[in-house]
């Protein structure tokens, strides 16, 4: 259990490099796991946090593209036609998916033309499909925090915290925008991913990030501080967002200073 909660925290200059020491992270993974296990899978959060982290992979030059090892999967989803500016998989499609001529086939997305309820059963059917015998699911979960400790589509104080045993639910009523329903992994789905990448930048997340990773957290209140992962979970902010834990949190410019506790692949 100690391994599920083990936390590793970054602290980089700024959102830039916050956002390319997790690309860089979420590389190391996925050539770990292809080399390892023949394929890497990855969940997408959405939001305006990870935009950098997707264009960089869409920049990647063709000799460090595996795209056809690659799966790539949502963390949560907004209930919206994907042409919508709100929808997660549009914007991964637009930054990365579709200038990278991604394999269409390695898209496995919250499908939003029936209703929040079963778009997240029939996800849900897709997961334990392809996971199906396997002691994870996703290698990576890329995930944002909410300036309200909100992760994926999990919100504070909703019934979706309680999954009762679904891998994915329908969340009718977020707590902030864009006020639409959501489909969401829940915290059981999420705790089953081996690696869960959070990238936080930004002065609005500081005391979101205070209570989750400060002295006083993790708050269990919030649903960022209850994601666990087979091999752990790892932090990667900028000043601004860690501006609210003790000092000194190292900040580590990219590829200058070690990481903390550098990271097992
Ligand atoms: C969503 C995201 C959500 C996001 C946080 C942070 O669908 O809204 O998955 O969990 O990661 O809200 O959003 P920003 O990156 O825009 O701050």
């Amino acid at each position: 259990m100690v391994e599920r909660l083990r936390r590793y925290v970054q602290v980089l200059p700024d959102a830039a490099t916050a956002a390319q020491a997790a690309t860089d992270r979420i590389l190391q993974l996925a050539n770990a796991a292809i080399d390892r296990r023949g394929l890497f899978s990855v969940g997408l959060s959405g939001g305006r946090t990870p935009e950098p982290v997707f264009r960089a992979l869409a920049a990647l030059p063709d000799g460090a593209r595996r795209w056809p090892s690659w799966y790539v999967f949502q963390c949560d989803e907004r209930w919206v036609p994907e042409d919508d500016a709100r929808s997660n998989l549009g914007l991964a499609r637009r930054l990365w998916l579709a200038p990278s001529e991604f394999p269409e086939d390695h898209v496995r997305s919250v499908t939003t033309r029936v209703p929040p309820e079963a778009a997240a059963r029939r996800y849900e059917g897709e997961l334990r499909g392809f996971f199906a015998g396997a002691p994870a699911t996703f290698d990576a979960a890329v995930l944002g925090l909410g300036p309200d400790g909100h992760t994926a589509s999990l919100f504070p104080g909703s019934a979706t915290l309680d999954g009762g045993g679904r891998w994915v639910v329908a969340e009718p009523h977020p707590a902030l925008p864009p006020d639409v329903p959501r489909v969401t992994l829940t915290l059981e789905a999420l705790g089953r991913v081996r690696t869960a990448v959070f990238l936080v930048t930004g002065p609005e997340k500081r005391e979101a990030v205070a209570r989750v990773l400060g002295p006083d957290g993790p708050v269990p209140a919030l649903p960022g501080a209850r994601v666990t992962a087979q091999d752990g979970v790892e932090w990667y902010l900028d000043r601004d967002a860690a501006a609210g834990l003790p000092a000194p949190m190292p900040t580590a410019d990219r590829g200058a200073t070690p990481p903390l506790n550098p990271p097992r692949t």
